[in-house]
């Protein structure tokens, strides 16, 4: 399998490099060749080149059988356009549409909620992802005087709404689930979220083995910290679906043990940890790898490489019951040794 590696920024470089480490391992103990190519594209790279990715970037990447990326973000580039060309452009040009964040505590001392733990925090998030209001849409008039007016557009096309709908209501019924959610704000929003309500009651009464319930987005926010344990499948547009896995990171135990997967199925897809690159603990070994390690799980499990997925996911939690981890869950390894533990745990089970 040839893999497209772009470690990025920040702590992107550090967890990429421990991700990179257990995928080598996990190869060698399966028997299976992963060529992993390094592509430079950063803040960096853009500092140095002036270049974000080049002309051929999109098409590149096209020819790769997945793409991994730690994290992108520096405050030297403040409008942050090579991340916005490089993962946006990436999502939008290989169009990407299924952003894929499963939500599943893997220790019960890591729930941040009071008397819930693992059988309440096992949960998949669909995020749209080439829509709503992230395809900068708009503009700025007299921008920077005090008469400034900003118009930020929301894109909802039918297409759009229609596969990730789909794509959730697929996936609880590949999966054996009987619960889809799907969280809008129609109540507010009367034009693009009543298309999501229309398309989620036409979908919906194609699944009838599935119970399809709908929440505004607040109030999901909401019972997401008082009752995670309703929730099998969520979906929902691209912003609110950023934000709401964001607060499934820390029911996980933290941003740093959060994966994700964006995927146009059957396609190239490109897979990384839901966190960015965290300037502040750069290349100090501090950076929890688990997240981007687990995204190379989702990698694998959507390339049909079952076996190596669920072994990279059983070694991180023996990890994690062993304590064999960063300081941010509990434990007392840097992220290079987090990773060389998770890496050596493999091989032995492989001799054993
Ligand atoms: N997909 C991406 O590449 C992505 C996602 C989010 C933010 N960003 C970018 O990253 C930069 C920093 O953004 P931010 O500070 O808002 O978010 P962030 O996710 O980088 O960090 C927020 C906080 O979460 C914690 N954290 C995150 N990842 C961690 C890890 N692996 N181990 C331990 N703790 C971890 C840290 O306390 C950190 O200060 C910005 O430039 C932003 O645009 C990129």
């Amino acid at each position: 399998m040839r893999i497209a590696v772009i470690a990025g920024d920040g702590i992107g470089k550090d967890v990429t490099a421990e991700a990179v480490k257990v995928l080598k391992s996990v190869g060698e103990t399966f028997g299976r060749r992963f060529d992993v190519e390094h592509l430079p594209w950063s803040a960096d790279h853009y500092l140095t080149t002036g270049e974000t990715l080049p002309a051929n970037g999109y098409q590149m990447l096209r020819e790769f059988d997945a793409i991994f990326v730690g994290a992108l973000g520096d405050p030297r580039v403040p409008d942050n356009r090579h991340a916005r060309e490089i993962l946006l452009g990436t999502r939008f040009e290989l169009d990407l549409y299924v952003n894929y964040r499963p939500v599943r505590l893997l220790d019960d001392r890591l729930s941040p909620l009071k008397n819930r733990g693992r059988k309440d925090i096992n949960f998949v998030v669909f995020r749209e992802n080439t829509e709503g209001v992230y395809v900068s849409v708009g503009g700025r008039f007299k921008a920077g005087t005090d008469d400034e007016i900003a118009i930020q557009e929301e894109i909802n096309t039918y297409k759009g709404v229609h596969r990730i709908i789909k794509h959730a209501f697929e996936f609880a019924k590949t999966n054996g689930l009987t619960r889809v959610c799907m969280a809008d704000k129609s109540n507010a929003m009367q034009q693009g979220h009543a298309l999501w309500q229309r398309v989620f009651k036409e979908v919906s009464a194609l699944y009838p083995g599935v119970t399809a319930t709908h929440q505004y987005i607040d109030a999901l926010a909401m019972f997401l910290m008082k009752d995670p344990g309703q929730y099998q499948v969520i979906v929902t547009n691209n912003l609110f679906g950023d934000i709401v896995t964001d607060i499934g990171g820390a029911l996980q135990g933290g941003l740093g043990m959060a994966a994700s997967g964006n995927i146009h199925p059957g396609k190239t897809s490109l897979f990384e940890p839901v966190h960015g690159s965290a300037p502040p603990l750069a290349g100090k070994n501090v950076a929890n790898p688990i997240g981007a390690i687990l995204s190379t799980a989702l990698m694998l499990e959507t390339l049909g490489a079952r076996d190596e997925s669920r072994a990279i996911e059983d070694a991180v939690e023996a990890s994690i019951a062993a304590d064999q981890t960063t300081t941010d869950i509990g434990g007392t390894l840097g992220t290079r040794e987090t990773g060389e533990a998770l890496a050596a745990r493999l091989k032995e089970w492989a001799a054993a």
